[in-house]
C-alpha cells in the first residue's frame, strides 16, 4: 500500500549512498534498483557482482518479497561472500516498507 511505500522511501536513505533509483539511474557502489521485484538476482547490466551473487543467480535466485526480506535482514548471512557491506535492517517493518517501496519502481 502507498503509506508503506512512503515509509520505505524514507528507509531507503540507508541504501541511497550505494543504490540509485528512478529514471536514468546508474550503477554505483551497488547496482541500480529499478524493477528489482521479480527480477533474477545479479542481472543488472554493466554491474560487476560478487562471485557469491553470480553463483546464487546461476542457481536461480529471484528477488521477490520473501528473498528480499531475508537478504535485507542479514545480507552476509543470507548470501555468504556478498560484497554488499550493509549490516541489514533488523526491524521487520522497515524491510516490509522497503519491499513496498521497491515495488513502486519502474524499470
Ligand atoms: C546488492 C538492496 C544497502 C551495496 C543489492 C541487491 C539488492 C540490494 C536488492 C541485489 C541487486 C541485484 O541482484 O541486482 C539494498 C537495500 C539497501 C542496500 C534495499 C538498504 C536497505 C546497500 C549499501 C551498500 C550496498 C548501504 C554499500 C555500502 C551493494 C552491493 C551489491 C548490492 C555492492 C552487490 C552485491 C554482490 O554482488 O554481492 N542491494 N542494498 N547496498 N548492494 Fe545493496
Amino acid at each position: 500500500d502507498s503509506e508503506l511505500a512512503e515509509a520505505g522511501q524514507k528507509v531507503f536513505k540507508k541504501c541511497a549512498a550505494c543504490h540509485k533509483v528512478g529514471e536514468g539511474a546508474k550503477n554505483g557502489t551497488g547496482p541500480h534498483l529499478n524493477a528489482t521485484i521479480g527480477r533474477a538476482a545479479g542481472s543488472v547490466e554493466g554491474f560487476k557482482y560478487s562471485k557469491a551473487m553470480a553463483d546464487a543467480a546461476a542457481e536461480g535466485l529471484v528477488w521477490d518479497e520473501a528473498s528480499l526480506m531475508s537478504f535485507l535482514e542479514n545480507p552476509k548471512g543470507f548470501l555468504k561472500g556478498t560484497k554488499m557491506s550493509f549490516a541489514g535492517l533488523k526491524k521487520e517493518e522497515d524491510r516490509a516498507a522497503i519491499v513496498a517501496y521497491l515495488s513502486t519502481l519502474e524499470p
